[in-house]
Order: C-alpha cells, then structure tokens, then sequence
C-alpha cells in the first residue's frame, strides 16, 4: 500500500508519561481569561486548503480576519469569505518567501493590533517518497525557505502588531517530530518542519519575558492540494478542532507542540 506523505499517524501525539513540562511549554497564569469570541487574527496563507477552512471557521465564531493571498490578483476562497461576510474579511498580499513584502505588509498594518498571528502558509517537494540524498538541491532550498526560513522571517516582521498577551502561531506537522520518527520517507518535508520547530524553540528561548503564547500545530493528514486525496481526514472534522486549540492557548505564555486536539506532540 502506498503511504501519503502526511501520514495521520504520525500527526497523532504519543500520551504523556507523567514527566515535567518544559519551561518553553507553560509558564505562569493566564493574565486574563480568553474571551469566546476569536477576537482578530492575522492569518498568512489563506487562499485554500488549511488556511481558508481556519479562515471560515474563525469568521463562523464571530471573529475579524485579515488574511494573506499571494500577490497576483487570482480570485481565491478567501474572496469568497470576503463577499459573505463583508467587513469581517480583509485581504492582504505576502509572498512569505520574499523579505520585502513582509516589511510592506508590516507598514500598511501600522497602527493595528492583532489578538493572534498564525502562519499558515506552506509547501512540500513534489516527490515524497524521494530519500534526503536523492531531493534536488533546488527543492530542498525551496521546501526549507518556506516552511523553516520564511514562517520565523513573517513572526519577526509582524511581532510589533501582535498584542502583548496575543497569541503567535505555526502550522507544523506531525512529521516535524523527531522524536516520533521511526519510518523514516518525506525526507524533505519533515526536515522542514523539524528546522521550524527548532527556528520557534529559538524564538521561544529569546522571548522568554513574553507574555504571548506559541504554538507549533500539528493538525493531522487532510485531505487538500498538499495532503493529496488519500488522506483520511477532511477539512470539515478536522478544522473546528484546530481553531479551538488555536484559541485555547490565549492567556498561556510560552511555546508549545501540539497537535489538533491539544495534546502536546514529542519534539
Ligand atoms: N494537509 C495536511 O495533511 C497537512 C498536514 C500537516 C501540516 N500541514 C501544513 O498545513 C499548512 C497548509 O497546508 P494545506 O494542506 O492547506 O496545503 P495547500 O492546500 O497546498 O495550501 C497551502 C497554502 O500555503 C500557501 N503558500 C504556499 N507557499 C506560499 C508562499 N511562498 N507565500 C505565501 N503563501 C504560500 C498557499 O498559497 P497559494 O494558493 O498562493 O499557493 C496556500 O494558501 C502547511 O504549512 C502544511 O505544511 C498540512
């Protein structure tokens, strides 16, 4: 049988055994207590798959959405959300791969203040099933670019209009885990995903101070462009979850791995 990149099984959390959490993971009480309602979020990479069903879900449970498209003027999902629900939608511009649009788009946002940043945005190389050695240099750049480099270049050009006590999030992957990887395959990708988490642990470690509460997400294998269509879950089960655990973290300084029901992924 053929094995989809983005296997669920390896998006699945292994239960806890009982050991102290990580000073990255938890600190202190919650300032004050998270409200029912989304509240604002600035959501990079809201076109399709992922980010589009966060984007409706979010806008669903009241909330305002600013979301990023690429530049170029095709009409996407996000557009349609903007018809539906007028001025709770606003569409932005970013190509996170290009330093430039970030600080542009850090400038026409002056003056705002977003309760949660999430980072949506994402690629994998075209063949999965390729080792790290046999990937060609030109995927392996863009995969990392995407997924590593850009993701921490969007979260430090974007801090300044994240409030405080926000929230700063990443879609990860199960596959980022090191500790869960005993398969080995989607070499690429999951490198990507590990140099994320390590690129957010980083983060983590240098804002220590910081109210704000991380979240690497692991959501599952689902069925979009990149999760192909054999994978076993759909955007309608799996999506309402994500945006709860995404929720759930306001008021919780620290950095943690998680996947979609909340429970925390081996790093
Ligand atoms: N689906 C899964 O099973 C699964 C599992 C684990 C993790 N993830 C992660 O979830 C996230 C979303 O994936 P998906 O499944 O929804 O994939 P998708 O349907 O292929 O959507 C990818 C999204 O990322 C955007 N994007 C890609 N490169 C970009 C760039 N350079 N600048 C700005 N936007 C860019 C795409 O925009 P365009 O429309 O402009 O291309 C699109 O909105 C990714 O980070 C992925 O790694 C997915």
């Amino acid at each position: 049988m053929t094995v989809h990149p983005l296997r669920l099984a390896q998006e699945v959390a292994r239960p806890q055994t009982g050991r102290q959490p990580h000073p990255f993971e938890s600190r202190a009480m919650p300032p004050s207590a998270p409200s029912d309602s989304p509240g604002s979020i600035l959501l990079i990479g809201a076109s399709r798959g992922l980010g589009a069903a966060m984007a409706a879900e979010l806008l669903r449970r009241g909330g305002h959405v600013t979301g990023t498209v690429r530049p170029g003027g095709a009409r996407t999902a996000l557009h349609d959300l903007a018809d539906a629900y007028g001025a709770r939608v606003e569409i932005e511009t970013l190509d996170i791969t290009e330093p430039e649009q970030i600080a542009a788009l850090h400038d026409r946002l002056a003056g705002r203040c977003f309760d949660i940043l999430f980072v949506n945005a994402g690629t994998a190389n075209p063949r999965q099933d390729e080792t790290i050695a046999e990937a060609s240099t030109e995927d392996f750049i863009r995969v990392m670019v995407t997924n590593a480099l850009a993701p921490l270049r969007v979260i430090e050009g974007l801090q300044e209009r994240v409030a405080p006590c926000g929230v700063i999030g990443v879609m990860s992957s199960g596959q980022g885990s090191i500790g869960n990887n005993v398969n080995g395959g989607h070499e690429v990708y999951r490198g990507s995903k590990a140099a994320l988490n390590m690129y957010m642990r980083c983060y983590a470690a240098r804002h220590a101070a910081d109210q704000r509460a991380l979240l690497l997400l692991a959501p599952g294998w689902i069925r979009t462009r990149l999760g192909g269509p054999n994978a076993p879950l759909s955007l309608e089960e799996t999506v309402p979850r994500i945006v709860t655990t995404l929720l759930a973290q306001r008021g919780t300084p620290g950095l943690r791995y998680l996947d979609r029901e909340g429970r925390t992924v081996p790093w």
